[in-house]
């Protein structure tokens, strides 16, 4: 590949934008401006022409948004919400929870573990008192087996419009503190201060979006402790990841006066990274 391509045009990176954001596959996602006109501009950088360009993009897209992982029926979920009782304990209200979380097949793979999950967690970080949900997908839904208070500020990063009004509808409804935010986090890392932050299970996607993208994020977020999490099987179950994983964190740290600790699950594994900041 050369690196002297000639740059698309401005006015073509607006008409792909706009042709991307308008399609039947993404226009109810509602994806950020900014993440499709970065994933132009990067493409931009390697490929030649406009068609080219456009495949990279769908390609990485598809990636991203990963539609292949799982829908709930975002409008029927909303319109059962005001319904639910508004204790997070209620038993209709982790039923409502858990068809929320199978829908989804990162927050599937949680379910049997939720409660020791959040256990372990917590026992090694503590309760926070403000918590960062980083490309969160469902995951805010497993509220339910975290047994944080109320007063806890939970904030729900997601670029899946639907994901997000649902979670912030949930939130509300519960008078749980924090809200859900629409906001592509590798191009605009949140800088808010928290005691944790739940990096779950997009860590290997952002790299295949941007290689070295892990560890420049690490370095953005304003926390003690990141919780970085990966699958250690593949989506087939037929191949261990643990070592890939273990490589990705070790690439993202390498250097850092962070330190690292293994929290290891049945389906998957976590990573508390501290940081002095
Ligand atoms: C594989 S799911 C993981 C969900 C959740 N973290 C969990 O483990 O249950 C990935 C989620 O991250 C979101 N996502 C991917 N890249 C993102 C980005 N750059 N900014 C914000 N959200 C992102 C997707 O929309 C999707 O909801």
């Amino acid at each position: 590949m050369s690196k002297n391509f000639p740059t698309i045009t401005t006015e073509d990176k607006n008409a792909l934008a706009d042709r991307l954001a308008s399609s039947r596959k993404y226009c109810q996602v509602e994806i950020p401006r900014e993440t499709l006109l970065d994933l132009i501009d990067k493409a931009a950088q390697t490929h030649h022409g406009l068609k080219e360009i456009e495949e990279v993009v769908r390609r990485k897209l598809h990636n991203l948004v990963a539609p292949y992982l799982g829908d709930p029926d975002y409008e029927a979920l909303q319109a059962l919400i005001p319904t639910l009782p508004q204790r997070l304990d209620a038993p209709d209200v982790k039923e409502f929870c858990l068809r929320v979380l199978n829908a989804h097949s990162s927050t599937r793979e949680r379910v049997p573990i939720n409660e020791e999950f959040y256990k372990r967690i917590f026992a090694l970080t503590g309760i926070p008192a403000v918590v960062l949900d980083l490309a969160c997908g469902l995951n805010p839904f497993a509220l339910p087996w975290m047994n944080l208070p109320p007063t806890c500020q939970y904030l729900a990063y997601d670029l899946h419009q639907p994901r997000v009004q649902l979670i912030d509808a949930f939130l509300r409804h519960f008078g749980q503190a924090g809200a859900a935010c629409r906001q592509d986090i590798l191009v605009d890392p949140p800088q808010t201060q928290a005691d944790v932050i739940f990096f779950f299970k997009e860590a290997h996607r952002f790299e295949q979006r941007e290689t070295g993208a892990t560890r420049k994020f690490l370095d953005y977020l304003q926390a003690r402790q990141i919780l970085l999490s990966l699958p250690t099987e593949s989506l087939t179950g037929r191949r261990s990841m643990l070592e890939q994983d273990r490589a990705l964190v070790a690439a993202a740290c390498d250097g850092k006066p962070w330190q690292v600790e293994e929290l290891l699950f049945s389906t998957e594994i976590v990573f508390c990274i501290r940081k002095t900041i």
